[in-house]
């Protein structure tokens, strides 16, 4: 039977009396596609300042050694102490970081499934949708990438595992070693423009998602969506080149 996409209540099962069984408004909300599009845009917005804020902190990279590895430490044992014990923030991080990212492959799994069950029918913005078309058309594809990506770059730079440097080195020597093999330099490169086009059109369609969308106010979307994807894809490039360039290291 073809699921209907949008409406709230869609998702309550029949109750044996006839009617219908409510569950827990926010499970109502998310057994709607609505409601995966919220799930979606807001664990989006999760990761985009994450992404930001992580971007701005690694330009530390380029005022040295002692400057990146102090900022490290910090990250490490002294953000929001004594509110929180050492290490505190760091895991609160992490816990968000890791259930929103589950939270939104799983979103966009189901409204793949949802939208492959349900009539195809156009797009309603058709205007928006050509324009960010390629963007949007390759969003599975850049997403799996920039996992894999994820995978690899915490195995190499927090956990070490596929690290060059010994045990026991600091952050940036860890970091200058990894960037020296052109492999993963050009592993790097092209896994963050893929997260560019990912983030590109997540930017600019979390949005329409939380229905903040006015055609009025596109040009400013768009503005918003390049400028974030370009700065922030921009940085992060930056690193491996410059360590393969030799101006870091
Ligand atoms: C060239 C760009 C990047 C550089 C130079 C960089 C640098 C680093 C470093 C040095 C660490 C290890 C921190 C530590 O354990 O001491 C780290 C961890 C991490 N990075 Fe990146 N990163 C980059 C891009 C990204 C991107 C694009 C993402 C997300 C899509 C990301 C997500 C993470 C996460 C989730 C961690 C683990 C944080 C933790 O739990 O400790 N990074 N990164």
């Amino acid at each position: 039977m073809a699921t209907k996409v949008t409406g709230v209540t869609e998702g309550s099962p029949p109750s044996p009396g006839g009617g219908r069984t409510r569950r827990p408004f926010l499970l109502e909300l998310y057994g709607s596609a609505v409601g995966k599009k919220y799930v979606m845009a807001i664990t989006g917005i999760v990761w985009l300042g994450y992404i930001f804020a992580h971007m701005v902190g690694n330009l530390k990279i380029y005022t040295g050694a002692a400057d990146f590895n102090k900022y490290a430490e910090f990250l490490r044992t002294g953000l929001l102490v004594p509110i929180v014990p050492e290490e505190g923030a760091l895991w609160l991080m992490r816990i968000l970081l890791i259930v929103t990212l589950f939270l939104h492959i799983m979103a966009a799994y189901q409204l793949t499934v949802m939208n492959r069950n349900a009539r195809p029918e156009r797009y309603q913005a058709r205007r928006e949708y050509v324009a960010a078309d390629f963007a949007a058309r390759t969003m599975r594809w850049t997403g799996v990438i920039v996992l894999l990506f994820l995978l690899y770059h915490i195995a190499d730079l927090t956990l070490g595992w596929t690290n060059p440097a010994a045990a026991g080195s600091t952050p940036f020597e860890k970091l200058v070693a990894s960037f020296e093999q052109p492999l993963v330099a050009a592993f790097y490169v092209i896994a963050n423009l893929a997260l560019g086009i990912h983030i590109y059109h997540g930017a600019w369609s979390l949005f329409q998602s939380m229905g903040w969308n006015n055609r009025k106010f596109n040009h400013w979307r768009r503005a918003f969506a390049v400028g974030f994807a370009v700065i922030v894809i921009g940085g992060n490039v930056s690193f491996p080149l410059a360590v393969q360039f030799g101006l870091v290291g």
